[in-house]
């Protein structure tokens, strides 16, 4: 270890007096042999401090204050612009404990090769120690993490994504538990060797070990391959942690919604990545809804744990959003783009000539000129000619909740929110409903294992094909999925014996196209008919018919003042359509069978039900 480190590490920031943090950050300064070491504190002076140093570093360009205020434009290497599933390790004991979703790898080997890695890898760096609380600082339901990452980048994200800065320390005390998290963007510099804008290796690991709750990720700058608070601990480790101690770490989203009467519903809803759950997690209700409001707790995660009333409390771990971009415009989602007028950062968006950000969607023609997210000219001809988008399709915002105008009172409420129903949905342009109420817990728990989507760019690989996403966790559950899908049925059993109501489970999809491919349900701020109906259904208040799935509302039961939307379209997207459940419940048997180790017989029997109702 060199003597700049050495004198850093004996001169520990005063608050920091955990033994077995302090010795941590050296064994990892040891490893990989920084040339300086930061002490993070959160604070706007060291965030503006970091962001002048990556503009000077051409890591990030400033976008015209004028415009968009105190927001900043990155551009990542072309082979780091998505979570990567393939290089995304579960190092549990044994196989059977990941499960056939997760890659696996025995921890042993993994550290012998997470060791080699890390040797050296932050030579001509800084390492940064991020300190960050996922959740209210000091709520029964948050945990703390640390993170030790030698990119800047990483250090201003974490700042605007999580609760993080030098309060974490006064929770964490001397002892306290974290999950210690090490980041390396995988390319140490040379004496005099001169950076560049992106760095990141060919090679990655995101690597999680469930037992010591540890994560290591090398080589990605990216998203959540990097910005190690959110995939890898608050769903994959957080997850286990969950399994292990009775809660939920789910990928959903929680918003409010209060009727012109005030009465009050959370809701939790689980959508795969890039189906719109920021979208809906803002959503403005349409006309004939005067005096509804929808809040926003969170957008992406949430943290469940059972309150003393036997109800399920949620909050939502993260303190930002990091969104997709490409589709957002004042249609789709209004609060979002007045949440990021200002004080956000942009990756892997298109710059304009007048050095604002421009993305495909953002308006219906795009500027005559643009400098595209690889920093090339880019015009329309040359998109068209080329099919290069000016933006990446996965690029994205990272913003403080604080900036969204419809941020719900209680989204920093320790206590949580308590949950009247879950929503799980998918992007399904045949055969899934509109909205469908499970009968009971364990239906529900079936819906959402069996849940599939047509695939989008939020991960590295091929678009387009339906995958199996149960619970839309796929690539964010820390173990075994049938084990998992028990964590859920036996909690049920758990609450349901307490006495306490269990919230109702409801399957949506908005994406059901007619023949010319066109998607029937407009979507958006209309989809506040369907919650309406969701929480009527919660309080037994509304209608519904009975088909073999569970329930799903008549024509008549949803609310349909200030739109015109016709019977004829209404059952285009809720039909059932024998034939085609017939082939769906032979995919969700090939699920079964793939997920056959710890499959509970619940699931097993609720298929045959199914199968017995439809052949009826
Ligand atoms: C995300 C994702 O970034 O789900 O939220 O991919
Ligand atoms: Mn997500």
């Amino acid at each position: 270890m060199n003597a700049v480190v050495e004198q850093h590490l004996r001169t520990l920031p005063g608050q920091v007096q955990h033994r077995k943090l302090n010795a941590w950050v050296a064994e990892i300064c040891r490893l990989a042999q920084p040339d300086q070491v930061i002490w993070c504190d959160g604070s706007a002076q060291e965030y503006q401090r970091l962001c002048q140093r990556m503009v000077d570093s051409g890591t990030l360009l400033r976008l015209n204050p004028a415009l968009r205020p105190n927001s900043l434009l990155a551009r990542s290497d072309p082979q780091d612009v998505a979570r990567v599933e393939d290089r995304t390790f579960i190092c549990c004991d044994s196989a059977a404990d990941a499960g056939p979703t997760n890659n696996w790898q025995a921890p042993q080997q993994m550290r012998a090769t997470l060791h080699g890695l890390f040797a050296g890898c932050m030579r001509g760096r800084t390492l940064y120690v991020i300190p960050f609380s996922m959740g209210p600082l000091g709520s029964p339901i948050a945990h703390i993490g640390i993170e030790l990452s030698d990119s800047p980048y990483v250090v201003v994200n974490m700042r605007l994504m999580t609760r993080m800065g030098r309060a974490v320390y006064d929770v964490l005390g001397a002892g306290g538990a974290f999950v210690p998290c090490v980041h390396t963007v995988g390319k140490p510099l040379a004496a005099g060797e001169k950076d560049v804008p992106w760095p990141c290796n060919k090679t990655k690991y995101i690597v999680h070990f469930p037992k010591t709750r540890e994560i290591w990720s090398f080589g990605s700058g990216y998203g959540g391959n990097a910005l190690l608070g959110k995939k890898c601990f608050a769903l994959r480790i957080a997850s286990t942690m969950g399994r292990d101690e009775g809660w939920l770490a789910e990928h959903m989203l929680i918003l409010g919604v209060q009727s012109p009467g005030g009465a009050k519903h959370y809701v939790a809803a689980a959508f795969p990545s890039a189906c719109g759950k920021t979208n809906f997690a803002m959503l403005i209700p349409p006309k004939g809804f005067e005096g509804w409001q929808v809040t926003t707790i969170g957008d992406d995660i949430a943290w469940i744990k059972p309150g003393p009333d036997g109800r399920l409390y949620a909050i939502n771990p993260e303190a930002g959003y990091f969104g997709v971009a490409p589709g957002t415009n004042d249609k789709t989602n209004p609060n979002c783009m007045a949440s990021l007028r200002s004080d956000t950062i942009f990756t892997n968006v298109a710059r304009t000539d007048d050095d604002d950000v421009w993305w495909e969607g953002m308006s219906k023609e795009p500027p005559a000129h643009l400098i595209d997210w690889q920093g090339q000219d880019w015009t329309p001809e040359i998109g068209r000619l080329s099919g290069r988008p000016a933006a990446h399709p996965n690029a994205r915002f990272t913003v403080a909740a604080t900036q969204n105008p419809v941020l719900d009172a209680d989204w920093d409420n320790p206590a949580g929110v308590p949950i009247s129903a879950f929503i799980f949905g998918g992007r399904r342009s045949t055969t899934v409903p509109l909205v469908t109420q499970a009968r009971n817990w364990v239906e529900g728990v079936y819906m959402a294992a069996t849940m599939g989507s047509e695939t989008t760019a939020a991960a590295a690989g091929q678009q387009g094909v339906v995958r199996r996403d149960p619970f839309a966790m796929l690539p964010f559950c820390g173990y075994n999925m049938s084990d998992y899908f028990q964590h859920w049925l036996t909690l049920g059993q758990r609450l349901a014996l307490s006495g306490a109501p269990l919230p109702q489970v409801f399957c949506v999809n908005w994406f059901r196209t007619d023949d010319s491919g066109r998607f029937v349900w407009p979507g958006f701020g209309e989809n506040m008919r369907v919650l309406k109906w969701i929480l009527e259904r919660t309080e037994g208040a509304s209608g519904g018919l009975e088909h073999v799935f569970g329930v799903t509302p008549r024509y008549e039961d949803l609310s349909w003042t200030g739109f015109e939307f016709s019977r004829a379209d209404f059952e285009r997207i809720t039909s059932i359509d024998r034939d085609a459940w017939g082939k769906e419940l032979e995919l969700h048997q090939e699920l079964f069978t793939r997920l056959a180790h710890h499959l509970p017989p619940e699931l097993t029997a609720v298929k045959s039900t199914l199968q017995e109702r439809l052949a009826a």
